[in-house]
């Protein structure tokens, strides 16, 4: 990690307004901002840790833990709701045995719950990565959950 963070920070060295910037590319080249991370980025642009704490905590596009190497998201929105959405979140957390915004111990998966992903015809809708699986069950979910486990 030391060698990709000295990569992303050294053009920035001293430049405090290029922050958010350094922020997404440390974010996007390892997942998260994880707390060395912190320590070097104010090191590099001449800022407290708290300082740099502070401006990353405030948007919520940043992440402080490691994610799992698959995002479930599962909606919550009112048309999935209203067809069982709970359902499918209750059935995902106890298949993975985590909680939204929580992350499976081996790194596998992270879980998350939003308010709308726009697709509301497609009602429940649970959303892994960037592919969204529609009209969901409880059945159909837990054999995605399955397909995914046994990829590597
Ligand atoms: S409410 Fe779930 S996609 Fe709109």
């Amino acid at each position: 990690m030391d060698k990709v963070l000295s990569q992303i920070l050294a053009p920035y060295s001293g430049q405090r307004g290029s922050l958010i910037l350094v922020l997404q590319k440390v974010q996007a080249a390892l997942g998260y901002i994880p707390a060395e991370a912190i320590s070097e980025i104010a090191n590099c642009l001449s800022m407290s840790e708290s300082e740099v704490y502070g401006v990353a905590s405030f948007y919520a596009l940043f992440r402080f833990e490691r994610q799992g190497e698959h995002c479930i998201r599962v909606c919550q929105g009112t048309a999935c709701h209203v067809r069982g959405g709970m359902r499918i979140l209750d059935t995902v957390e106890q298949t993975l045995g985590v909680h939204c915004g929580e992350t499976t111990r081996d790194y596998k998966f992270s879980l998350e719950r939003v308010a709308c992903f726009g697709a509301c015809a497609l009602a429940p809708v649970m959303v892994i990565d960037k592919t969204v699986n529609g009209k969901m069950t409880s059945t159909k979910a837990k054999k995605i959950l399955d397909s995914y486990s046994h990829t590597v």
